[in-house]
């Protein structure tokens, strides 16, 4: 198949990396030149609201997926005159704004944090009194690495969150949820509705940013592993939904919280790379293409699978590949502080090796 990818960043990259040995070939749409997965198909540099260049990219693809949510939707409906675009675009809409998103969780009957819409100042005092504190206050869209968001931890800093974020930006405002630690479940289904969900992963955040991810999350019930699975499944179906579907939680209590969904490949399951039978990405190629879709079960002598980030700068790299069971990869970006410029996988055959590699790993990275 020839497939289109909107944006060209490190997702579109592993997607075509996995697509291209299935028999694929890929365009990508990114309006900044050699974007990282260029060089792995062609691309055209428009930007996302630039609709005429949509009968000359659409040209001869037979699917089209996306590597990031804020993807205009118009740009998605004028793509799908041509071909399929994948996830559809429901998910995309309500994956852009926290309100609706959230929304659709607690109409499916699942636990969020308690939330409000935010038009005003006076609103905001009044939710923040309701709530209590600390709450989060976000703009309803574009946030991504935690960015357009501010903590509120006393009254005093009502003002300086809504000052922060306004003028004129929708804004939703969310109980802080004091969980024991962070989850994600990342599932998929296909055009035939097949449909499949890696064990759960347990990520660690530092300033927004994902930092690590642990799989499967160490001390997990078979019963919560099934709640994460039913939650995704009700998404799924509810969206009618093709492709990776990716959904941030909290555990809190011992019960499971939704943070956010994105919809597609995300970042916590990189590590399925080299650490499942098979990977987020070549599953979500799968599910566009209506092919089988592969076990999503840790590969045969995989215990655990460690993913680290690498944030702002690339660290020695003949230091991390003289680790036992370490995977490197690079997305090609020149480093600059917050950026993800990589990352790296470690799969541990049994928990000594795991702890010492990654306790290595960790002095060498962060
Ligand atoms: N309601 C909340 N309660 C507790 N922590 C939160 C809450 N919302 C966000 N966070 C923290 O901030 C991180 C980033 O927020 P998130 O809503 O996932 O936005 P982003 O789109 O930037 O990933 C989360 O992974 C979590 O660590
Ligand atoms: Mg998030």
């Amino acid at each position: 198949m020839k497939i289109g990818i909107l944006g060209a960043g490190q997702l579109g990259r592993m997607l075509a990396l996995s697509g291209i040995p299935l028999g694929h070939d890929f365009r990508f749409w990114d309006p900044v030149k050699d974007s990282p997965a260029s060089a792995l198909g062609g691309q055209i540099e428009y930007e996302f609201n630039d609709v005429s260049a949509v009968s000359d990219f659409a040209r001869e693809l037979d699917v089209i997926t996306y590597e990031f949510e804020n993807v205009p939707t118009a740009l998605v409906e004028a793509l799908s005159v041509h071909c399929p675009v994948y996830p559809p675009i429901e998910a995309l809409r309500d994956s852009q704004d926290r309100l609706l998103e959230k929304q659709l969780f607690t109409d499916l009957g699942h636990s969020t944090a308690r939330f409000a819409n935010i038009e005003t100042l006076h609103e905001l005092k009044v939710q923040v009194n309701e709530f209590g504190l600390p709450c989060i206050l976000k703009t309803r869209r574009m946030g991504y690495d935690g960015k357009g968001q501010v903590f509120i931890k006393t009254e005093a800093d009502i003002h300086m969150a809504w000052n922060m974020l306004q003028p004129g930006l929708p804004l939703i405002i969310e109980s802080f949820v004091a969980f024991e630690r962070e989850l994600s479940i990342i599932s998929v289904r296909s055009t035939t509705g097949e449909t499949a969900f890696y064990p759960l992963f347990q990520n660690t955040h530092k300033g927004g940013i994902l930092r690590t991810s642990i799989s499967p999350a160490p001390d997990i019930s078979p019963q919560l592993q099934q709640e994460a699975i039913e939650i995704a499944r009700t998404v799924l179906e509810r969206l009618n939904y093709v492709g990776v579907l990716a959904i941030e939680l909290f555990e809190h209590n011992g019960e499971l919280v939704i943070n956010e969904m994105a919809p597609r490949v995300h970042n916590s399951g990189h590590g399925t790379i080299e650490g499942n039978v098979c990977s987020q990405f070549e599953n979500h190629i799968r599910a566009i293409a209506g092919l089988p879709l592969g076990s999503t079960s840790p590969a045969s002598t995989v215990n655990t699978t460690a993913m680290f980030n690498l944030i702002g700068d690339i660290p020695n790299i003949a230091s991390i590949l003289g680790l036992p069971g370490v995977h490197l990869h690079l997305y090609g970006k020149s480093p600059r502080p917050g950026r993800k410029v990589g990352h790296v996988t470690l799969c541990s055959e049994n928990v000594t090796h795991f702890h010492d590699t990654s306790s290595s790993l960790s002095k060498l990275i962060h």
